[in-house]
């Protein structure tokens, strides 16, 4: 009877024990976890855009800052993919038809880019990552002066540009750190 006693009392302590320890575990693994993409994204120009598109992607749970660089480009060629698919479905009128082809033209530039831009940094190529980057942010610069050239007429692009370059200056801060 004792023992049956101080067996259920061992065991219950055992569990106890058991699910405490793994619970303050996981616990100080998030706190470090958002540590590191906190930390990472206060070092880029937009700490928000930076740490919701990172967070997106499940794989920044368990990145150092090289994983993080690279999923920081991933997310840049996906969303360039993006626009280009959302640019070719735009319906226009003879005025802009023109300037929206030149920024398909960029745009499936510097998704190219930006796929090469994983691959270097795979290599550690980080001055290849740093200009392939900065060559897309150029292309969706283009993009958008191209409607300031007409009269009367808004991009239908603005905010699609300004969001892919936030992305993109983060991809480069980020990479920035790692040199
Ligand atoms: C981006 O990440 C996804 C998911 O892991 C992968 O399928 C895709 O190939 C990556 N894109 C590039 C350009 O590396």
């Amino acid at each position: 009877m004792a023992s049956s006693l101080i067996l259920i009392l061992f065991m219950a302590s055992y569990f106890a024990y058991f699910t405490a320890s793994t619970t303050s575990r996981s616990l100080f693994r998030s706190i470090e976890e958002e540590d590191l993409v906190s930390d990472t994204c206060k070092k880029t120009l937009y700490f928000q855009v930076c740490s919701s598109s990172l967070k997106s992607d499940p794989r920044s749970q368990t990145s150092d800052l090289q994983g993080l660089a690279s999923i920081s480009l991933n997310l840049s060629v996906t969303n360039g993919a993006e626009i280009l698919s959302y640019i070719s479905s735009l319906k226009s009128d003879k005025s802009v038809s023109g300037h929206l082809s030149d920024c398909a033209d960029l745009y499936s530039d510097a998704v190219q880019n930006l796929e090469e831009s994983v691959q270097s940094i795979n290599d550690k190529s980080y001055d290849m990552v740093k200009s392939l980057v900065s060559a897309a942010m150029t292309d969706a610069d283009t993009c958008e002066d191209g409607f300031k050239e007409i009269e009367g007429v808004d991009s239908p692009l603005t905010e699609r540009n300004q969001y892919f370059n936030k992305l993109c200056s983060n991809s480069l801060a980020i990479t920035t750190l790692l040199v």
